[in-house]
C-alpha cells in the first residue's frame, strides 16, 4: 500500500515537485536538440559511388585577400573578371596558348590544389608550349593560397565539387 506520506510527493499540491519536474524537463527539451544537432554529421558528397569529405568553406579574408593579389598580379594576363584572354583555346602561331580564363568555363577547375599551386609557384610546362612564368619568387604559399581561393570563388558549385573531389580522392 502506498503510504500517506509517498502519496503526497506525487501529489500536484506539492509545489516544490513540480517545479523540479518542470525543470528537468526543460533541461530535456533543451538537450535533444543539442544531441540531434550534434548527430547531425553534413552529408557527405557522393560521385560515382565514392565518399568525399563535404566542400570546405571558403575563408572571406583569404578571398579579399586573393582578389588584392589577383588584381596585382594575374589580372593583366586572365582578365580582371577572370574571363581569359579572346580565343584561349587556339593556339597561338607560335604554338603557345592565350591565358585561359579562371571562372568555371575555363579549366582551372579540372585540376587539383596540389597541380594549380605548382602551375602558379612554378609557371606552365614549357613541354606543352607553355608560356606563363611562375611567381613563386614574388609570393609566398599563403598568398598563392589565397589566389586560389579567390579563384575558386569564383566557380560555380558544381565547379567546386568536382574540383574539391578530385583534391581530395
Ligand atoms: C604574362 C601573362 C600571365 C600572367 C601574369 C599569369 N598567367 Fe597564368 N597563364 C598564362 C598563360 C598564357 C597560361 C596558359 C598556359 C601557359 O602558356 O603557361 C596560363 C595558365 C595558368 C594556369 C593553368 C591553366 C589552368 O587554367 O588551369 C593557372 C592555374 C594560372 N595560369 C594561374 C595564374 C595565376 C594565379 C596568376 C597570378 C599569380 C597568373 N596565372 C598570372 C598567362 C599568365
Amino acid at each position: 500500500m502506498i503510504s500517506n506520506d509517498r502519496w503526497h510527493l506525487f501529489s500536484p499540491q506539492l509545489p516544490w515537485y513540480r517545479l523540479k519536474l518542470a525543470g528537468r524537463s526543460r533541461a530535456l527539451l533543451l538537450a535533444f536538440p543539442m544531441l540531434l544537432a550534434a548527430c547531425a554529421v553534413p552529408e557527405p558528397i557522393i560521385i560515382q559511388g565514392t565518399a568525399v569529405p563535404p566542400l570546405p568553406t571558403l575563408d572571406a579574408d583569404r578571398v579579399m585577400e586573393g582578389e588584392r593579389l589577383y588584381a596585382q598580379y594575374c589580372a593583366a594576363c586572365h582578365g580582371s573578371e577572370l574571363e581569359g584572354q579572346p580565343n584561349w583555346q587556339q593556339p597561338k602561331e607560335d604554338g603557345s596558348y592565350p591565358a585561359p580564363p579562371r571562372d568555371s568555363s575555363g579549366h582551372t577547375w579540372h585540376h587539383p590544389d596540389g597541380l594549380l599551386l605548382d602551375i602558379i609557384a612554378n609557371g606552365g610546362d614549357p613541354a606543352f608550349g607553355a608560356t606563363m612564368a611562375g611567381f613563386g619568387e614574388q609570393l609566398d604559399d599563403g598568398e598563392m593560397w589565397a589566389i586560389l581561393e579567390y579563384i575558386k570563388s569564383h566557380w560555380d558549385i558544381e565547379s567546386r565539387e568536382s574540383q574539391w573531389w578530385i583534391t581530395a580522392r
